[in-house]
């Protein structure tokens, strides 16, 4: 196949341009704007490979989106481009707003004048596979799961952006019969992930000996899936999806934040315990050796509007599109580190730019903490 993949340049995207290119030999371009999130490095191992290219461009504008189709004339397009992080949005939304709203919409009028002016057969072949969150169905108590026919209740400007994003998608197929299909997944990790959220964020911070931070009470739920697993997901959507119709991705590894740092912890302290040159250790002499990581756990000021729980019911994509996760969320993680180890180069210069600053609270939340 030949497939446009937006957002090609970030964390799932690039995951998923390696895997259509090295393992499954697809034709791919990435249109990507390079954002501090998009990083052309993470596409190095596609490099000069058959068919590959790449396009810096900006999905928001519409006239580059639809000459960019045109000329690439793609059996699909895979929309990954977003603006992704929570905190992010709470700060400012505009470019939420801006990327995930007006790109999508761009992007879906360019598809529509592309394929207009394919042949029946092409047209009813062509896909736009637009990759959603968990997040646009709100929050869950402490049980049940969301399905896809989970009303929507997004509560943060990013899911609200996404929820727009994703009513569009399905807008386009109901009204102008463009052969969208929506995923909602949930919590990704794994490689090249920008150290902004939780797993990458908490595992520099452990490796520098810096303080760990933990939102509120740390019991917030997340269903955690390996991004190598969902790029698989989305390759299976891709030929086996029925457009129209939505798919739920998820891991089936449901952990609170606090499970998730003390995995980080445990598994780095097994693979590379701590130095006495990393920040503070155990200052008790009868101790031995340095102390656990979990020693710098640090509770800080919930996300505003934190959402509790989610859970992520994959039944329909597991019995649909063939496909299941692979990992456990300790395969998953202990993976995860061990690239982390290995490619401090890749990981070091973006720490540079941005050491982990905490984003996103409003005045309020910070009158609670003085
Ligand atoms: N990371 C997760 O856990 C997660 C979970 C659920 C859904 N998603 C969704 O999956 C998709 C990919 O997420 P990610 O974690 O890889 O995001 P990311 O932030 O790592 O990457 C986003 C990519 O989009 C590019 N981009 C941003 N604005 C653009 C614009 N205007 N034009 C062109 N390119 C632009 C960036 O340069 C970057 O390469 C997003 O749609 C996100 O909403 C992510």
């Amino acid at each position: 196949m030949r497939v446009i993949v937006t957002g090609g340049a970030g964390f799932i995207g690039s995951a998923l341009v390696r895997h259509l290119v090295l393992e499954l030999g697809h034709e791919v371009l990435v249109v990507d704007k390079l954002t501090y999130a998009g990083d052309r490095r993470t596409l190095a191992p596609c490099e000069g490979r058959p068919g590959f290219a790449f396009l810096q461009a900006d999905i928001c504008d519409a006239e580059r989106m639809r000459a960019a189709l045109a000329d690439y004339a793609p059996d699909a397009v895979l929309h990954l481009a977003a603006e992704s992080h929570v905190d992010r949005s709470i700060a400012s939304a505009a470019p939420f707003i801006q990327t995930n709203v007006v790109g999508t919409f761009a992007l879906l009028e360019a598809a529509r004048a592309l394929v207009a002016g394919y042949d029946a057969p092409r047209a009813a072949a062509f896909r736009f596979l637009h990759v959603s969150t968990d997040e646009v169905f709100g929050s869950l108590g402490p049980t049940g799961a969301f399905t896809e026919s989970t009303p929507y209740d997004p509560r943060s400007p990013y899911s609200a952006s996404k929820a727009a994003s994703d009513h569009l998608a399905r807008a386009w197929h109901e009204t102008y019969g463009l052969p969208t299909i929506v995923t909602n997944c949930s919590n990704n990790y794994g490689p090249y992930h920008f150290p902004e959220k939780l797993i990458p964020l908490v595992t520099l911070n452990a490796l520098e000996g810096k303080p760990l931070p933990v939102y509120g009470d740390g019991g917030n739920v997340r269903d955690w899936l390996f991004v190598e697993d969902h790029a698989r997901a989305l390759a299976a959507a891709l030929t086996r999806g029925t457009p129209g119709r939505t798919y739920n991705i998820g891991g089936r590894a449901e952990r609170t934040n606090l499970q998730v740092v003390h995995a980080i912890c445990d598994t780095l302290d097994r693979l590379r315990p701590r130095s006495t040159n990393e920040g503070p250790t155990n200052e008790d002499p009868a101790d031995e050796g340095p102390a656990p990581r979990r020693d710098l756990i640090t509770f800080v000021p919930d996300r505003p509007g934190h959402d509790r729980r989610y859970a992520i019911d994959p039944t329909r994509a597991e019995r649909e599109l063939g496909w299941r996760s692979t990992l456990t969320f300790e395969e998953g993680i202990e993976r995860t580190l061990r690239w982390y180890l290995d490619n401090e180069a890749w990981w070091r210069p973006l720490r540079d730019t941005y050491a982990g600053e905490r984003l996103g609270l409003l005045p309020d939340n910070k009158k609670d903490t003085a």
